[in-house]
C-alpha cells in the first residue's frame, strides 16, 4: 500500500512567489476552519470517512448478497449520487454482476436500452439514491423501473431486490419502510458530490467487488497526510487559485494517459464546477483523455490560448501489458516499435506530452499513483475533496451549495406542471 505523489514543480514557476505565498496563508487558514471541530458543522460530515461499525457491517453483508445472486445491478443516481461509484467500477471492476446506470438522464431511448439490457437478464437488483428524493431523472426511472421488476417477479418477490440510499426522514425512507425494501443511509451533513465514503458510493462499490476497506483506508491515509505539516491539498489549492486571480488561468483540464480514469475525470469535473463556479468566479474544469485527445485538442493544448493548467494523473505501475510483435516482413514501417510493451509507449508518449505543454506555457500539476486500485482511489478522492473546499473557501465562495442549479429547475418543473 502505497501513497500517492503530489508534484506541482511543473506549476510553481508560473505563479508569483510572493503573490504565492500570501495565498498559501489564505488556504491554510480556509483548511484549519474546514477542519476545526468547533466552527459550524455545515456540509462536512465527508470529512469523516464511514466507520466500520454495524451499519458498514449489515452494507456489506447486503451489498455480498446481492453480489452473489445478481446477473445485473442498476445504479439509479445522477450527479453526486452516482458519479464516484461509476468512477471506480468502470476502472476496477473484475467480476460479478454487470453494473448497469440510470436516473442520471432523461432520454426515452437511453432508458429503453437499459430495459432491453435487463430483458437478457435473470437476477435483478436495484439500488436508488437520492439525497431528498426530489430530483427528477431518479424519480422517475425509479418509477419505471419498480413497474419493471414488479411485472418481471411477483410483487413479493420484489422488496429483496430493492435497496434504497436516502436521508432519514426523507420519502425514500418512508416508501421504504411501507414496501419492506432495505434502506441505507445518505449522512444529511454530507453532499452528493462529497458523499463518495458514505453508502451513497461503497454500497455500489462492494456489490461490484472493489475492495472496500482499501479504499477507505486510502482515504484515512490521506486524512492522515493532510494533517501533516505541509499539506499537498493546501499548497495545490493555494496555487490554482494563485495562478486563477494573479495570472488568468481560468481552466483546468484533468489528464490522464489511461482511459481507465475517464469516468473519474467526470466525478472530478463535477467536484470542482459545482463546488466553485458561483457569483461569477470559478476556475472551469474539464478534462482529456490521452492519447486519443491529442488528436482533437492536443494542438489548442500547445498553441491555444495560454489560460490553461493541466492536471496529470499518471499511473505507475498500470496494471496489464502488450509487447509489439516482430514483423520485418510487413513492412508497414513500424519497425522502430519491435519488442516494445505498450506500457513503454504510453509513458514515452506521457512524458513527451508534459513536456511540450509545460514550455509551451502550461502550468502542470502532477499526481503519481503508484498502482490503479482502491487504496490510490481513497487517496485521490479524499485530497480532491480536501482541496476543493479549501479552493473554494479561500476564494470566499461556499462550495458545499448549488443553488444555481435551481434556477433551471424552476422553469422545467413549471413546463411539467408539478
Ligand atoms: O452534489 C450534489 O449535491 C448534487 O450533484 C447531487 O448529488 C445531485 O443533484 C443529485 O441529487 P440527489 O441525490 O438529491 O438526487
Amino acid at each position: 500500500m502505497q501513497d500517492i505523489r503530489i508534484d506541482l514543480s511543473m506549476a510553481v514557476p508560473f505563479a508569483g512567489k510572493e503573490a504565492l505565498a500570501e495565498m498559501g496563508k489564505k488556504a491554510e487558514l480556509a483548511f484549519q476552519d474546514l477542519t476545526d471541530p468547533e466552527k459550524e458543522a455545515g456540509f462536512k460530515g465527508w470529512l469523516n470517512p464511514m466507520e466500520r461499525g454495524e451499519a458498514y457491517r449489515a452494507m456489506m453483508e447486503k451489498a455480498a448478497a446481492i453480489r452473489s445472486k445478481a446477473d445485473a445491478f442498476v445504479l439509479v443516481g445522477v450527479g453526486g449520487s452516482n458519479q464516484a461509484a461509476r468512477a471506480v467500477i468502470k476502472a476496477l471492476q473484475k467480476d460479478g454482476p454487470e453494473i448497469i446506470y440510470a436516473g442520471n438522464t432523461l432520454s426515452a431511448p437511453a432508458l429503453q436500452k437499459v430495459l432491453r439490457r435487463l430483458d437478457a437478464k435473470k437476477e435483478i437488483y436495484i439500488n436508488v439514491i437520492a439525497k431528498n428524493f426530489e430530483t427528477l431523472e431518479p424519480g422517475s426511472h425509479f418509477r419505471v423501473l419498480r413497474d419493471y421488476l414488479i411485472r418481471r417477479y411477483k410483487r413479493e418477490d420484489t422488496a429483496g431486490r430493492i435497496v434504497l440510499t436516502g436521508t432519514f426522514g426523507s420519502r425514500l425512507e418512508e416508501i421504504a419502510k411501507e414496501n419492506g425494501y432495505t434502506f441505507l443511509e445518505f449522512p444529511v451533513p454530507v453532499g452528493g458530490r462529497y458523499s463518495v465514503l458514505t453508502p451513497v458510493g461503497l454500497f455500489p462499490m462492494a456489490v461490484a467487488g472493489i475492495d472496500i476497506p482499501a479504499l477507505l483506508d486510502g482515504a484515512l491515509r490521506m486524512k492522515e497526510r493532510l494533517a501533516a505539516p505541509g499539506n499537498p491539498a493546501v499548497e495545490y489549492a493555494a496555487l490554482r487559485q494563485c495562478l486563477y486571480q494573479e495570472k488568468g488561468f481560468d481552466i483546468e483540464v484533468l489528464a490522464a494517459f489511461e482511459p481507465q480514469l475517464d469516468y473519474f475525470a467526470k466525478w472530478w469535473v463535477q467536484l470542482f464546477g459545482e463546488s466553485e463556479g458561483k457569483q461569477k468566479q470559478g476556475v472551469f474544469p474539464t478534462s482529456v483523455s490521452y492519447s486519443e485527445d491529442l488528436h482533437s485538442l492536443g494542438q489548442y493544448m500547445q498553441e491555444g490560448r495560454r489560460s490553461l493548467t493541466e492536471t496529470f494523473l499518471s499511473i505507475e505501475e498500470p496494471d496489464g501489458s502488450v509487447p509489439v510483435p516482430k514483423d520485418p516482413a510487413f513492412g508497414d514501417r513500424f519497425d522502430y516499435l519491435d519488442g516494445m510493451d505498450f506500457l513503454e509507449i504510453n509513458r514515452a508518449a506521457e512524458s513527451a506530452t508534459i513536456r511540450a505543454h509545460y514550455e509551451g506555457g502550461v502550468p502542470c500539476f502532477r499526481i503519481f499513483l503508484p498502482t490503479l486500485d482502491a487504496y490510490s482511489f481513497g487517496q485521490l478522492f479524499y485530497f480532491f475533496m480536501v482541496a476543493c473546499a479549501i479552493s473554494g473557501k479561500t476564494a470566499g465562495i461556499n462550495p458545499f451549495d448549488q443553488e444555481g442549479v435551481e434556477a433551471y429547475k424552476r422553469s422545467m418543473f413549471d413546463m411539467l406542471g408539478k
